[in-house]
């Protein structure tokens, strides 16, 4: 079975806790919180002091952070505070202190995550498998919702899974940008385990519709 983690970026911020409530009662299994610092994305989001807001209005509910920002070790303990069950970082941003990084969230009492861009070689995560709880592959531009899905990450994603089931490891592997109710079954048949999908969930006419093609099986 997959998992949805559904992304607020497209919800309605000024309501933000209460579109987040109507999400999982729609089925989504978390919540995915996008950090964008204007320097490693070209965009801003939101940052710890919303998590922390969030988190008070809906204490039950897993928060997988993803950090697009330059200084993630800086910022680990921020949001561990704030809330956060998993925090996630680029491994573009930090190539030669990633095991720094992890090392930060593991401290500040999170599971840890690692993402790359579309243009990265999936061979980059290899040695973070079993190393890390899961692995992000994005399958747009990381920096806005609402991109359209690079055709090529379900390959990416197979080549991740193989990797895994070769190294004998459970890291999990995720996927985030234009999931839809095409894109999330070739990302579910290629091995991803969860989902992430803002835009077409936020914007479906039957977001439950939307939520039960992306839980496979
Ligand atoms: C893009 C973000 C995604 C994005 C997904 O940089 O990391 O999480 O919000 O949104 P949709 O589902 O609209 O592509
Ligand atoms: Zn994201």
């Amino acid at each position: 079975m997959t998992e949805l983690s559904v992304s607020i970026l497209s919800a309605d911020l000024a309501n933000l806790a209460a579109e987040t409530a109507d999400s999982m009662v729609c089925g989504a299994d978390m919540v995915h919180f996008d950090v964008m610092d204007g320097h490693f994305v070209p965009n801003i989001t939101y940052g710890a002091p919303v998590l922390k807001c969030l988190h008070a209005a809906l204490p039950e509910v897993y928060y997988d952070v993803h950090l697009m920002i330059s200084d993630p070790a800086r910022y680990a303990a921020d949001f561990a505070r704030a809330g956060a069950s998993l925090i996630t970082f680029h491994l573009e941003a930090v190539p030669d202190t990633a095991e720094e990084v992890i090392a930060a969230i593991r401290a500040a009492g999170c599971q840890v995550g690692i993402s790359i861009r579309p243009g990265t070689p999936v061979e980059a995560v290899f040695p973070y498998l079993g190393v890390v709880d899961l692995i992000l592959v994005m399958s747009v531009e990381p920096g806005f919702g609402g991109q359209k899905f690079i055709p090529t990450t379900p390959t990416r994603i197979a080549a991740i899974c193989a990797e895994r089931t070769r190294r004998g490891c459970d890291t999990l592997i995720e996927v985030d940008g234009g999931i839809n109710t095409e894109t999330g079954p070739l990302c579910i048949a290629a091995g991803a385990d969860w989902l992430v999908a803002g835009s077409s969930l936020f914007h479906a006419m039957d977001p439950a519709a939307v939520v039960n093609v992306l839980h496979s099986k």
